[in-house]
């Protein structure tokens, strides 16, 4: 039974990623400054933030992340599916997804449960961080980032790594093909940098959307459907909703 849930998710989740429907398709805006370096780090991990208490950010237990993902909860997980190498598991997810909440600054349970939802459908529950299969050359990332936002990202987090003749590259080339994926894999070679561009997406990338009281209020799925239309450019479509539920209830 276990076994036939999985391979059916399994099996959606490929469909979903061959399908390339992915939502970060729109123009960059200019990037954002950078955070300010002097907000006080998560605490303890695990429990909400309390009520007015700024400084707190949000953060995930396991059991919390079993509950919404059961199938990634097993230690074997990854090794049950086709993507052995880009798969991990809820404990390795969990890690990344709180060291990504502290550094972006989620304080606002409604912003979690939307970003870690959209990561759990674009990455088919953490199986995959690129979009390989047939493949869009430079898309990646656990929130399945177009290339014109992987370039922002890297540049945010690279710097002096990343080059201005690699911003609006197209596939198509083998050159191209190349560097493209050669920028993603620097966004991605880490997990909480991998978890991080859906927080980062939301911090940076889209205005109204991040600690805004009036957008993405805790349990309020209007709120998220803005967000995908509007914050994402992609539909409130049903899989996103129900994926939204099942976080909304175990976090
Ligand atoms: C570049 O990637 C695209 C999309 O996957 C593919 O159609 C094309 O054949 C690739 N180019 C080369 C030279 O392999």
């Amino acid at each position: 039974m276990k076994l036939t849930i999985l391979i059916s998710l399994l099996a959606a989740a490929a469909a979903q990623v061959s399908a390339g429907r992915c939502p970060h398709v729109n123009p960059v805006p200019d990037p954002a400054p950078a955070p300010s370096d002097t907000a006080t780090p998560a605490p303890t991990g695990g429990a909400p933030p309390a009520p007015g208490n700024p400084d707190v950010y949000y953060a995930v237990t396991l059991d919390q992340l079993n509950k919404a993902v059961p199938d990634a909860a097993a230690d074997n997980y990854c090794s049950l599916n086709d993507r052995p190498k880009s798969c991990v598991n809820n404990k390795i997810a969990v890690d990344a997804i709180n060291k990504a909440m502290t550094k972006y600054q989620i304080k606002r349970r409604g912003e979690a449960v939307a970003v870690i939802a959209t990561m759990a459908l674009e990455s088919g529950y953490w199986q995959y961080n690129m979009n390989d299969t047939p493949g869009r050359p430079g898309q990646g990332t656990r929130a399945m980032l177009m290339y014109n936002f992987v370039y922002e990202y890297a540049k945010y987090l690279f710097p002096d790594a990343v080059k201005a003749e690699w911003k609006g590259l197209e596939f198509g080339t083998a050159e191209n093909n190349k560097t493209m994926n050669d920028v993603a894999a620097m966004v991605i070679a880490d997990e909480p940098t991998s978890f991080g561009a859906g927080f980062w997406y939301l911090s940076k990338s889209t205005t109204g959307f991040y600690n805004n009281d009036a957008a993405l209020r805790d349990g309020n799925v209007d709120d998220f459907k803005g967000y995908l239309v509007d914050g994402i450019h992609t539909t409130a479509a049903e899989e996103r909703i129900t994926i939204w539920n099942k976080f909304n209830e175990a976090l």
